[in-house]
Formats: structure tokens, sequence, C-alpha cells
């Protein structure tokens, strides 16, 4: 609910799809901000990538924007209207593949939490509707031949493929990711990427990606935004000077490999450490009898 009716006379063309300012949050008993001073502001159909050390505040951030987390101060848009809670217009998917072992994969999309919430509402129509739509969601995946198959009897990367249709059933405006090729092998990754690049062109959904993989950052975002901890904060947002539709072999590019460097460069600034030789030293060192 939007607790502030004014806000929905504002022209929703000139909207930024995520706006964030000023957020600040803090989990109990911690004694540091988990995010602070978060300012961000997305516009539709943009495609942005979040990288920065581990522990730095990514998967709090894009919790905090699924509604899955509350903050302590600041606002947090989204199409204009305060987040306060969870809503099928933003779609989630995490890393661990979270499908319901009991359910075939074309139920698991069709039969989406959100779906379930509103079933009472609806008119066999918009069943009728649903259930093509998962047709069509299975198809662009590439998961028609499994259609009837269970979680258990899927790999990891046709799991996941199963998790995307499924968080983009409801048509997200927004699609939020978590490190979602994480555990996938580096071949499955690249057809993830260009499934997901398909996908994000096809349905215009507004996408924020976390990830640990610089590389796979700077291919699919138009910016990529670095995160620093303690506080969580965000450090550098750098723009990817690359075409709109990136191929494999950009990866390649002088750009692309200049970028990847110094954004390599300012996480390992921001973590404290200098060099991997530097950590490795320190590991050693402590390991010594
Ligand atoms: N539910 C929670 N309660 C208390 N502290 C938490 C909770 N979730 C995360 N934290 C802490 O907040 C910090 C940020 O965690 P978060 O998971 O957002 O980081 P991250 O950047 O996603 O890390 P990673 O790259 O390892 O996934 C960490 O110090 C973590 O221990
Ligand atoms: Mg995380």
């Amino acid at each position: 609910m939007n607790p502030n009716p004014a806000e929905k006379t504002e022209n929703p063309e000139k909207l930024p799809k995520i706006e964030v300012r000023g957020l600040r949050k803090r989990y109990e008993g911690a004694a540091i901000d988990v995010l602070q001073g978060i300012d961000l502001r997305i516009e539709a159909g943009e495609f942005v990538t979040f990288v920065g050390a581990s522990g730095c505040g990514k998967s709090t951030l894009l919790r905090c924007i699924g509604g899955l987390e509350h903050h302590d101060s600041g606002e947090l848009k989204v199409d204009g209207r305060a987040v306060d809670g969870p809503g099928p217009e933003r779609g989630m998917v995490f890393q661990h593949y979270s499908l319901y072992p009991w359910l075939s994969v074309r139920e698991n999309i069709r039969f989406c939490r959100q779906l379930r919430v509103h079933t009472g509402e609806r008119t066999s129509a918009e069943v009728e509707a649903a259930s093509g739509r998962a047709d069509a969601l299975l198809r662009l995946m590439g998961l028609g031949a499994v259609a009837e198959a269970w979680p258990a009897q899927l790999s990891g990367g046709m799991q996941q493929r199963v998790a995307i249709a499924r968080a983009l059933m409801s048509r997200p405006g927004v699609l939020l990711m978590d490190e979602p090729f994480g555990a996938l092998d580096a071949q499955t990754r690249e057809v993830m990427h260009e499934l997901i690049a398909h996908v994000h062109r096809l349905e215009r959904t507004t996408v924020v990606f976390v990830t640990h993989d610089v590389e796979e950052a700077i291919y699919l975002g138009s910016r990529v935004v670095l995160m620093a901890p303690r506080p969580g904060r965000i450090d550098t947002v750098f723009e990817v000077p690359l075409p709109a539709r990136r191929q494999p072999e950009m990866k390649h590019a002088p750009e692309f490999l200049a970028l990847k460097r110094r954004i390599l460069e300012r996480i390992r600034a921001t973590t404290g450490m200098d060099t991997d030789h530097e950590l490795l030293e320190r590991l050693s060192a402590s390991a010594a009898p």
C-alpha cells in the first residue's frame, strides 16, 4: 500500500524504476551499519550489476529492494512507491535453487507463490492466460522437454532456468537476481548469460544482478555498482563502455579488459588488501607453527 496518496500523481514516465536515497540499515546486535548512505537511481529497463567484497551488503540491499528486509532510515521506492514488503512486480532469483521439490517443472512455474496468493480472485480466463504464459516461458527457457520432470531430475543450469521462469511468471517490472549463476560451471554460465540478456531484451524488465564475478558483471550490465564493506556502501559506479547488445568476443576487447582491471583493483583497495600476494603471505604466516 502507498501510505502517501500524493505520490500517485507523479508522472510515471519520468519516475525512475528504483530510487534509493540515504538508505541505512543495521542488523540487530551488530556494531556497524550493514548499509549506510546508499543513493541509487535505476531507470526502467536498465540492467545494473553489483559487485563487491564478501559481506559488503549486496544481498542485504537486494533483499531490501525485494521487500524481504526492512531498512532503518532513508527512502526506497519502486515505481515511485515506498517498498513495504514483497510484491509480484518484483521477481527474485537466488543462488541456491529454490524450487518446490514436490511440484513438476511446469507446476513450479505456473503455481508460483504470487499466483497462489491471488488464485481466489482469478477468473478462468486469467488462469488460462497464466497457463499460456507458463508454456511460453517453458519454451523461452528451453524447458519444454522437461516440463513434467521433478526438480531433482534436472541439472543445476536447468533448475536455475525454472527459477528464472517462475520469477518472470507474474511479469515483474523488476527482476532481482542474487548470484543466480554462482553454482554453475563456466560453460553453463555462458549459456545462461545469453539467455538472461535475451529475456531482458524481450521482456524489457529492469534487472538488478548481484555477482562475485567481475567479468559477468561487465558483460551483462550497462553499469557496474561496486560496493565496499564496513559500513556497506556504494564505492564507485562504473559505466560499461560497450554496445547494448553484447557478444561473447567483447570480453577480449581492450576496453572490457581495462574496466575489469580497474574494478578488480578497486575491490582490492576497498577490502584493505593491496594484493592477493599480501593475503597469501598473511595466511601462510598465520599457518606457521
Ligand atoms: N540476517 C542477518 N542478521 C545479522 N547479520 C546479517 C544477516 N544477514 C547478513 N548479515 C551480515 O551483514 C553483512 C552483509 O551481509 P550480506 O549477505 O548482505 O553480504 P554480501 O555482500 O551479499 O556477501 P556475499 O558476497 O558473501 O554474499 C555480513 O556481515 C553478514 O554477516
Ligand atoms: Mg550475498
